[in-house]
Parts: structure tokens; sequence; C-alpha cells
């Protein structure tokens, strides 16, 4: 008689939303093989959905355990992510992580801890929650140009956007109960602020452009200044605002990759992307346009992304970076502008916005519901002002369909250079 293989044996670090998401898809499916058999958590204190004797207070000790298979990182703070993962890199250990923003700040070091130690790290739940992106990107169009990539990579200011165009529901109301359903990280304003759908965008830039990048060198804006005149005036345009994360090859070759909330048609397979749900629209150069759907947080959609990393890694799988070729590497450019749409209560700050963004100040509206503008603004402004925009609580978004071929007009000055 066959012998039966023994269980492939994992160290889960993290046992909140996710982790426990892949808990308990791992105990649902005994048929896969596999067993969590040591799980190390923070608090001691916490009260536990199992006995505490399977839990461990220090997450190195996992590390270099030789009774375990591969390791599974879920911690919601990014620099002891960062240190665990990087240290289970040079043992040689195989990881799954799901830590975006550890992720897009580290990546070009976790790949080359790969090649020198001979380890492997999988992160495809760090990027829209199940959808299977990544992979999409790095093994399917590994060899296919692509022209852009774009859609909703954030669960919970998605939600937010939702219950406030759908339900009427107030920001801040919308806002707790996306952090009570387990939507949200940590710290709501890395949702909110666009930045964690920012890292995701640096993420994606790896896989589908072949370009690693510095998050500090992407823009994005965030939601934080909405208010229901703004979902109103999408609405009068039979819109709707979504954060929208664009990666767009333009025609001259290089690249921009900005986060802006947008208002989106209804001709986009975006407009339809409602709740905690993610989209992604691949342009691709032969296959032609693409979209994934699906759910881009919570315990067990992303618990699944894990899970079908950890198997992938039984099966020998690495991430392959084909478009990463030395010496043709794209070049990043904020040379362009767009359009963009700005509100606020106050007349005098929404006019200082106008003067610093150089729009001119004809380009002020008013309604019954509110004051706003509409003109053509510098993405390179844009990044510069984005910590004063945030300060200033204007709400800002870009204007026009999502489209793949004209993100951004590429400006005179770009050209010139070319
Ligand atoms: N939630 C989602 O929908 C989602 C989606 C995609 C990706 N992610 C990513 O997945 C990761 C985990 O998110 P989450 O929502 O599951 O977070 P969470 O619910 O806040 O859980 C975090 C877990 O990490 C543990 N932890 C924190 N620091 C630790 C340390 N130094 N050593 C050992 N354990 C430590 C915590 O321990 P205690 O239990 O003792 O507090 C807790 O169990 C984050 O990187 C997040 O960005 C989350």
């Amino acid at each position: 008689m066959e012998a039966t293989k023994p269980p492939v044996r994992i160290g889960l670090i993290g046992f909140g939303c996710v982790g426990q998401g892949f808990y308990d898809i791992v105990q649902r499916q005994p048929g896969l093989g596999l067993a969590v058999t040591r799980i190390a958590v923070k608090n001691a204190d916490k009260p536990r959905i199992l006995p505490s004797e399977r839990f461990s207070f220090r997450a190195d000790e996992l590390l270099d355990d030789p009774e375990l298979d591969l390791l599974v990182e879920v911690i919601d703070d990014p620099i002891e992510a960062f240190r665990l993962v990087s240290t289970a890199l040079r043992l040689g250990r195989r990881v799954v992580t799901a830590n975006k923003a550890m992720v897009a700040r580290h990546l070009p070091e976790l790949v080359q801890l790969q090649q020198h130690f001979g380890g492997a790290l999988l992160y495809e739940a760090a990027v829209c929650g199940s959808i299977p992106i990544i992979r999409t990107l790095d093994s399917y169009f590994g060899h296919e140009p692509l022209q852009a990539v774009s859609g909703i990579f954030n669960g919970s200011s998605n939600y937010v956007l939702t219950r406030m165009s759908e339900e009427g529901s107030d920001y801040n109301e919308a806002l707790a109960e996306a952090q009570a359903r387990g939507f949200a990280e940590t710290d709501p304003s890395l949702d909110m602020g666009a930045f964690d759908a920012r890292s995701k965008a640096v993420i994606l830039a790896a896989h589908a452009f072949g370009v690693f990048l510095n998050p500090d060198e992407v823009l994005n804006l965030g939601i934080e200044g909405i208010g229901a005149a703004d979902v109103a005036y999408a609405a009068r345009l039979g819109q709707k605002i979504k954060l929208v994360a664009g990666l767009y090859q333009l025609p001259s070759g290089r690249l921009t990759v900005l986060v802006t909330p947008q208002l989106v048609g209804s001709a986009s397979p975006l407009f339809e992307v409602g709740h905690e749900f993610n989209g992604v629209l691949i342009d691709a150069a032969f296959a032609g346009p693409q979209f994934l759907r699906g759910r881009g947080a919570g315990g067990h959609p992303t618990g699944s992304a894990v899970l079908a990393d950890v198997l992938a890694l039984q099966r020998g799988f690495r991430y392959g970076y084909a478009k990463r070729q030395p010496g043709t590497e794209l070049q990043l450019t904020k040379g362009l502008e767009g359009d963009f749409y700005l509100r606020h209560a106050d007349e005098a700050v929404l006019r200082t916005t106008l003067q610093q963004l150089e729009i001119p100040v004809k380009a002020l509206r008013s309604d019954e519901h509110s004051l706003y503008a509409t003109g053509a603004v510098q993405l390179e402004l844009l990044h510069q002002l984005r910590d004063w925009l945030r300060t200033t609580g204007v709400f800002v978004a870009r204007v026009g369909e999502v489209s793949a071929t004209q993100p951004a007009r590429e400006t005179a000055a770009v050209r010139a250079q070319e």
C-alpha cells in the first residue's frame, strides 16, 4: 500500500483578518495536504479562537524552524514584516506575504535576496485581494507588451465611495463600516489617502512593465476631502467617482503611473465595480483589452490568494519578472497634464488652490450644491503640492473616461525631449 504523503507544514505569522481567513480555508480542505503547524502573533493577552498553546509570541522562532516547510507572513506592520521576510529569505526560505506596503518599498532588495540565497517570495494577496493579477501579468503576459494596466485597487475606499453614491451615506459613517467589516488597513489613511493603491500600482509596474519604482515617485491623491456635493456632481453627469490607479505606456514609450479619484462613466467596466470589489483593466498589445473583477479585501478572499501562492510555491513556481530587461528600462515621466475637478466649500481656499495649480480663476463655477472648478493641471505640479493639498481639504478628481490610449495628454515639453 502507498504511504500517505506527510502534510506540507506551514508557519503562519499573523492571525488577524487574513491569517484567520487563510487558516480557515486550510482547515476546510484537508485534502490539500497542508497543515498550519505553528502560529505567531504579537499580543499575549488577546482572546483567540484557538487554544493558547497553539500560539507563539516570537515570530523569529519560526524563521529557522526546520520543522516548517514554508512561511506565511500576514502581519500589519510593514517594517517588522520586512525584517522577518528578509531574514527568512537570507535563510533561503520560501515565503508568502500579503504586505503590499513592504513589498512596494523593498522589491529590488527582496528580489536580490531570493537570487542570492535561493529562497522564494510570492505576494499575490498583496494586490487586489482575490484577483490573480500578479501571476496573470508575470506569467501569462510576461512576453506581451502592455499599453495600460488600470483599475480599482483598494477595497475599503471603493466600499466608502459605493456607500456614499448608492445610499447617500456620510463619509465617516461609511469608513467606520469598512473598518468594522475588516476591509480597511489598521491605519485607514493608507486606504483613503490612496497610499495603499499606490503600493499596489508600484508592485504591478514591476510585473507589467519591468520597472522597479520608488512609491514616492508616484502621484497619489486620496478621497479624504470627498463630500456629498462631489458624488452629486458626478451623478448629474451620469458618472461615479472611483479611486483609479493607472499605469500607462505613453506613445513616447515612457511610463506614467498615478492614483487619483476619477469620474468614471457607464461605458467603463469600473463603473459597476462596487463595495469591496476591485477591478483591473489590462490593455495588451496583441490580446487586446481584458478585465478582471473580484473581491479586493476580507479574510477569505485574501486568504484564498495566500493559499494559491502556498500551493504554487510547493510546485516550485517563482515570479519570472520577464519584462525586466537591464538596459531597456522604461522611464517614468510626470511631464504630463490631465483635466481635473476641484471643490471646496470655502471660496478663498479654492481660489488659492487654483492659483497654486495654475488654473485660471475664471474656471470657478458655482451651482446650488457647491463651488467647484475644472481645468488642466500639470501632474508634476500636483505631485509637488500633494501634501499641501491634503491639508487644504480640497477634493480633487480626474475627469473624463478611463482611457488606455489617452490617459493624459503628453505635453509639448515631453515631446520636445524625445
Ligand atoms: N484585511 C484585508 O482585507 C487585507 C487584504 C490584502 C492584504 N492585506 C494585508 O495583509 C496583512 C495583514 O492584514 P490583516 O488585515 O490580517 O491585519 P490584522 O487583522 O490587523 O492582523 C494583524 C496580525 O498580525 C499580528 N502581528 C502584528 N505584529 C506582529 C509581530 N511583530 N509578530 C507577530 N505577529 C504580529 C497581530 O497580532 P495580534 O493578533 O497579537 O494583534 C495580528 O494577528 C497586512 O499587510 C495587510 O496590508 C490585508
